[in-house]
């Protein structure tokens, strides 16, 4: 079949057929697209986060992300137990203390309401359910930083304890993993051997290894509470700019005890993700962070965007570029709606 043109007569040019490899026969079709696929999403992969306050029977909508709230543990408890028959069966603890204080030792109150949710959830759920605590204090310290202050600058060494002491609250609340994000140097060493001091060495550790000074935390610290009151977070986490510092960061996780390592955030991360899934033998996390999350359902709000092929599509990049762990605010959505 030919096209006359003006100025192109069939003699002048022969446009060759595409030979014997045509990629278009593997897409002609969903079971064909499906058969095709070289990356798949499973409920497995999934992590839910959720925000814990203390009390009983309250639960509180988080403004700047839409479907996330904060609640008691015993509300948590049915949040929980409906994501599980959705197939999610790991989740992750943020708290929200009744006090905060300079060195934020309400972290390691064994009554503070993520020790509380711990036990209430293992209590309930056992090994049908794998709970992960966020190990950090600037939800506990009345500045908002991740560590101990002085003169306005985060103490690395000083941290240590606390979180060791945080990730052992935890623990011996009956925490399958801890999960340090507070980026001080040593941390992973620190709490690993405070655990094993305390017959707590099946308790596996998830760091958030690479971890950006991001943007992309704004709507988070609304929900936790967990602002910092003066600077920012870039002496501590990590400039944006760097790629192989996050492989330093994950090779010294790794020497200290390190079980599953993370990059955070994902979605501008894609590089990092793929860099690190290739540089170690241990499961890569990944954390879809609440300003990604908050993103996504403020475009789909304005009409701009198909929330549910948005949304999924996200999800496959982070599966794609090498992410074994989905930490995402999406996954209760995902599943119930039917996304996948
Ligand atoms: C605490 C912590 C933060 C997040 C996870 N753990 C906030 C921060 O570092 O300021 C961000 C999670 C999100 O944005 O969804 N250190
Ligand atoms: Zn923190």
């Amino acid at each position: 079949m030919s096209h006359d043109h003006d100025h192109l007569q069939d003699d002048d040019l022969e446009i060759p057929a595409p030979g014997l490899q045509r990629p278009r026969r593997l897409r002609r079709s969903g079971p064909m697209r499906d058969i095709a696929a070289e990356t798949r999403l499973h409920p497995d992969m999934f992590c839910q986060p959720h925000f814990v306050i203390p009390g009983t029977d309250e639960r509180q909508d988080i403004g700047a992300m839409p479907g996330i709230v904060r609640e008691t543990p015993d509300k948590l408890l049915h949040t929980v137990e409906a994501d599980l028959k959705l197939g999610i069966k790991h989740c992750l603890l943020f708290g929200l203390p009744s006090d905060k204080s300079p060195t934020g030792e309400g972290a390691m109150d064994p009554d503070g309401p993520v020790p509380t949710a711990i036990s209430m959830l293992k209590e309930n759920f056992g090994n049908d359910l794998l709970v992960s605590a966020d190990i950090c204090l600037c939800a506990y310290t009345d500045h908002g930083h991740c560590g101990v202050i002085e003169d306005e600058e985060v103490l690395n060494d000083d941290t240590l304890p606390l979180l060791a002491g945080m990730a052992s609250a935890c623990a011996l609340a009956g925490a399958d993993i801890v999960a340090p994000s507070d980026m001080m140097d040593g941390r992973v060493g620190a709490i690993r051997v405070a655990l094993d001091l305390q017959g707590l060495e099946d308790v596996a550790i998830m760091s958030y290894s690479a971890k950006y000074a991001s943007a992309y935390y704004g709507p988070f610290r609304e929900a936790a509470d967990s602002a910092p009151s003066f600077g920012d977070r870039r002496s501590y986490q990590m400039d944006p700019r760097n790629a192989l510092e996050a492989l330093r960061e994950v090779e010294l996780d790794v020497e200290e005890g390190a079980d599953i390592v993370m990059v955070k955030p994902a979605l501008a991360y894609l590089d990092v993700i793929r860099m690190v899934r290739d540089s170690v033998d241990l499961p890569v996390a990944c954390y879809n962070v609440s300003g990604e999350y908050s993103m996504v359902k403020a475009a789909a709000k304005a009409g701009l965007i198909d929330e549910a092929r948005l949304t999924v599509e996200n999800l496959y990049a982070f599966a794609r570029a090498g992410s074994d762990i989905l930490i995402t605010y999406h996954g209760r959505e995902v599943l119930k709606e039917g996304w996948l």
